[in-house]
């Protein structure tokens, strides 16, 4: 298989919203790169894949998908994979990642990312479904860390070690989400600096920003308003260790006008800016 790739594009992107394609096209904002949510374009027609080929012939892209459910004990779903496949051979993405996580059982969708335990087995029965996947899409994909409330029973290893482990076995790339590090440790009480350390810097090729709310005692994944305080130091962190990654902004619920996409962009551009001159 190919060379990891970290190089391309560096800065800082956009998850790509229905709401902004006009914008995107006619406006043609200056940023390396666009984030499309993979599950979105898997039809055979429509106004969205055509939106869609509009913005591939001006940015390079990254596919992010929630369908794969990488983490279950269901045979891996042929038919969606099917699909995945002839939207990356069409739209050539510079990426591809899915979540380390599982999202169905006995056929039933949760549409919830759930966190897995994390044992050397379950990381040999991930990895070998991964391995499956790129072996389909002829390319390396990458795995993304989810937000957890809980711990699954019966873990043998903090997650940043299984992590490790799953990517390694499956010779798979890492995309590392910042916001979903700060929600897990305070939730679960870890240090998300020793996750950052523990991480494996050559296999991240991109990372996400995002933003998370308070609700009683916990921090939930909302996806739905700007990036945080601890949240952007932790940004700063994760550069100064791992290197200048690119990243996306991911803003999925309550979506806001593209301005303030952008100016959330531009905040997170600065930061990687000065971890690019810090060296
Ligand atoms: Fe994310």
């Amino acid at each position: 298989m190919s060379p990891l790739t970290t190089s391309l594009p560096a800065g800082v992107g956009l998850g790509l919203r229905s709401q902004h394609f006009e914008q995107v096209v006619e406006g043609r904002p200056a940023l390396p790169f666009f984030e499309a949510l993979t599950d979105n374009y898997l039809a055979d027609g429509g106004p969205a894949l055509a939106w869609l080929e509009r913005v591939r012939a001006l940015y390079p892209l990254s596919f992010h998908g929630v369908g794969l459910s990488l983490g279950s004990s269901d045979p891996l779903d042929e038919a969606y994979l099917d699909r995945v496949a002839s939207a990356v051979d069409r739209f050539e993405p510079s990426w591809v990642s899915d979540h380390l996580c599982w999202t169905s059982v006995d056929g039933r969708h949760l549409h919830e990312l759930l966190p897995l335990p994390y044992t050397d087995e379950v990381a040999t029965f991930v990895a070998e479904r991964i391995l499956r996947v790129q072996d389909r899409l002829k390319r390396r994909i990458g795995i993304e860390n989810v937000s957890a409330y809980l711990e699954m029973q019966p873990s043998e290893m903090p997650e940043w070690e299984f992590l490790a482990l799953v990517a390694e076995r499956a010779d798979c790339e890492i995309l590392f989400d910042v916001n979903n590090i700060y929600v897990s440790g305070t939730n679960l009480g870890f240090d998300p600096q020793k996750y950052i350390s523990e991480v494996p810097a050559e296999r991240v090729v991109q990372l996400h920003l995002a933003g998370y709310s308070v609700e009683e005692d916990l921090l939930l994944d909302s996806h739905g308003s700007p990036v945080q305080d601890p949240v952007w130091k932790l940004y700063r962190n994760t550069l100064e260790k791992l290197g200048p990654k690119p990243t996306i902004i991911e803003w999925d619920k309550d979506v806001p006008d593209f301005d303030t996409l952008l100016n959330e962009a531009q905040l997170a551009q600065t930061v990687f800016d000065e971890a690019l001159r810090a060296g």
